[in-house]
């Protein structure tokens, strides 16, 4: 097996390496704490004749199997191991199916970093490397320099014959550490061969229970004789599906390219590190939590501003290359990377709260994606209540009134005619979502005024549907052809020196663009001053609670408002209770 590090990067990766450190290390069944996990190895051997790292070495194991038979032990000791257990544990050991039932959730880590685990897994990289050589009769010196060390080590592990005497205890020392990056690499890179497995195996599934619902379908409508399709029982199957949703969620923020596009939004990203970087007081110590860290960026910006430990969350598998990521920068013994669900995780031992937690959870119109539901079932179990911090601490949504009719030419009244054809029933599609785009300033006509606070330090769960009156000033003459909403964010809480992340359209435009919404008809010519009045809501959808709702109630202003006259040909746009009621559906 080669390295998977270069030389260069081993030098790289070395120079973070302290060689001295002894690595505490807790045995397998008791709460014993060794120096090194060679010693954690030898005392099991003498007190339990368990030869972990021959079992591990067997070869139906692998580099992974050794990571799921620790955690295995580890996990069942947990559950409260008494004398029985372990001897249980010990025979399983001794029979040659020892690997049934060791499943995928043995790959999480029951102790983060566990030295032993890291042990383990270099000695058997470093066996098979010297394996492989073997194999290849490559006996070449200049091009595999280090094997003949590893194979001592393995040797020396194997036999329990001490090679090596010669060899000073800081030599050993470093060369262990050597030995336990590589295996964290190929830890990651083994972790993350799983779940890109298990992604595959999802989407079978998911084509499976397509081809299974279309069976059924078939067979509905042969007992029914009927040729209409089934999309609406589809849709009830794919939305009633909680799961589900969350499983295309989790899934889109696996893949590398909106990740790309957060990062390289600088306003967004730069008002982070901003708020980080810029305020080291707060961070200087301090536990953080990163909710929803996908690429670690933030995390690392909360390493370099000085706390002393940050741990990152996610669900996605972006978080196997965080893992990469951080380690790769050096930030190993600072930040930890949690792959799983914010909701159902358990943080490492030790940590019952944290100083600060940092997250970027904000959607379209601020509240789309929902995920600030998520980062407040975080704070409300993890934070400090008292001085703990939310960053970003606050947020406000804003509205305007939109006035442009080069904008409602091109999305509203496009339809009438394309290439000669008469597209008007796509009207009512562009009339009931709301639209995420860059709008020029100049095409609103009201000031943007704030309709919406949420301090993120207190606000609840059930406060996150928003119903609101509003009254817009029109400041140039024209006709209101919809709205437009946008949002700022805070880091102020605590802060020296404040940063506000601005999203609106008089700001640099931010992946977040700003979301409009249209009117079925243009309103009245309306003179400076007029006042547009109404209610607004912006609501979780009930079927899927990461869309939304919103509506505008405009019947205070009806008299502005000119929906009398929609033609008869119009009813498609008149999908609402009331003509001066506006649904949409951002989604
Ligand atoms: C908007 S991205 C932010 C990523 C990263 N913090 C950054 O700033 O580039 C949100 C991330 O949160 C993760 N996430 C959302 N809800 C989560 C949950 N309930 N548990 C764990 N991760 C979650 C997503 O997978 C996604 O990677």
């Amino acid at each position: 097996m080669a390295s998977i590090l270069e030389n260069e990067e081993w030098e790289e990766v070395n120079n973070n390496v302290n060689a001295n450190e002894t690595i505490s290390t807790i045995d397998l069944f008791s709460d014993q704490v060794f120096n090194t996990p060679k010693e954690a190895c030898e005392y099991m051997i003498t007190q339990y004749k368990f030869d972990v790292l021959n079992i591990c070495s067997q070869p139906n194991v692998g580099i992974y199997g050794a990571i799921k038979i620790i955690n295995y032990i580890r996990y069942t000791i947990k559950q409260g191991g008494n004398s029985s257990e372990i001897n249980t544990i010990i025979n399983k050991f001794n029979t040659t199916n020892f690997m049934e039932g060791l499943k995928e959730q043995f790959l999480t880590p029951v102790i983060p970093n566990d030295p032993l685990i890291l042990y383990i897994t270099s000695s058997i990289d470093a066996f098979d490397e010297f394996s492989d050589d073997e194999d290849d009769n490559d006996e070449s010196d200049d091009e595999v320099p280090e094997f003949e060390d590893e194979e001592n080590v393995t040797n020396d592990n194997n036999n329990n014959n001490n090679n090596n005497t010669d060899e000073s205890m800081e030599d050993m020392v470093e060369r262990f550490n050597q030995l336990s990056t590589n295996a964290k690499e190929n830890m990651f890179v083994q972790m993350k061969a799983v779940h890109d497995e298990n992604l595959h195996l999802k989407e079978m599934l998911k084509r499976c229970q397509g081809m299974l619902r279309s069976l059924v379908a078939n067979d509905d409508n042969n007992n029914i004789a009927s040729s209409t399709t089934t999309t609406g029982d589809d849709d009830n199957l794919n939305n009633s599906d909680g799961p589900d949703n969350d499983t295309y969620y989790f899934d889109s923020y696996s893949h590398y390219g909106i990740h790309e596009t957060m990062l390289k939004d600088k306003s967004r990203t730069n008002a982070y590190k901003d708020a980080m970087l810029k305020n080291p007081k707060l961070f200087a110590g301090k536990v953080v939590l990163d909710i929803g860290c996908g690429t670690g960026i933030l995390s690392m910006f909360a390493a370099k501003a000085g706390a002393k430990h940050v741990i990152g969350i996610d669900m996605s598998d972006m978080a196997f290359r965080a893992m990469e990521i951080v380690l790769k920068n050096g930030f190993q013994n600072q930040i930890t990377i949690l792959h799983g669900k914010v909701e159902n995780i358990k943080l490492p031992d030790g940590i019952d709260k944290v100083d600060i937690i940092v997250s970027e959870w904000m959607g379209y119109a601020l509240v789309y994606e929902c995920m600030l539901e998520t980062v407040l079932v975080a704070r409300d179990q993890w934070l400090k209540p008292q001085g703990g911090v939310m960053f970003p601490n606050s947020a406000t949504v804003h509205l305007g009134g939109l006035s442009d009719m080069a904008i409602w030419n091109d999305k509203v009244n496009y339809w009438e005619n394309v290439y000669g054809y008469d597209m008007m029933c796509m009207q009512k599609d562009v009339l009931q979502e709301a639209d995420v785009t860059i709008v020029n300033p100049k095409s609103i006509f009201t000031p943007m005024i704030p309709i919406w606070d949420l301090d993120i330090q207190t606000i609840k769960p059930s406060e996150l549907d928003l119903v609101a009156t509003f009254k817009l000033s029109v400041q140039k003459e024209g006709q209101l052809i919809g709205f437009v909403i946008s949002f700022d964010c805070d880091f102020n809480e605590q802060c020296e020196v404040p940063i506000v992340l601005k999203t609106g359209p008089d700001s640099v435009p931010t992946h977040w663009k700003q979301t409009l919404v249209y009117l079925k008809i243009p309103s009245k010519m309306l003179k400076v001053n007029t006042i547009i009045e109404g209610i607004i809501e912006i609501k979780r959808n009930e079927k899927n609670p990461r869309f939304l709702d919103i509506k505008f109630d405009l019947e205070k202003s009806k008299d502005l408002l000119q929906v009398d006259k929609l033609g008869s040909g119009d009813e498609e746009k008149n999908s609402s209770s009331s003509p001066y009621v506006f649904e949409y559906q951002l989604q």
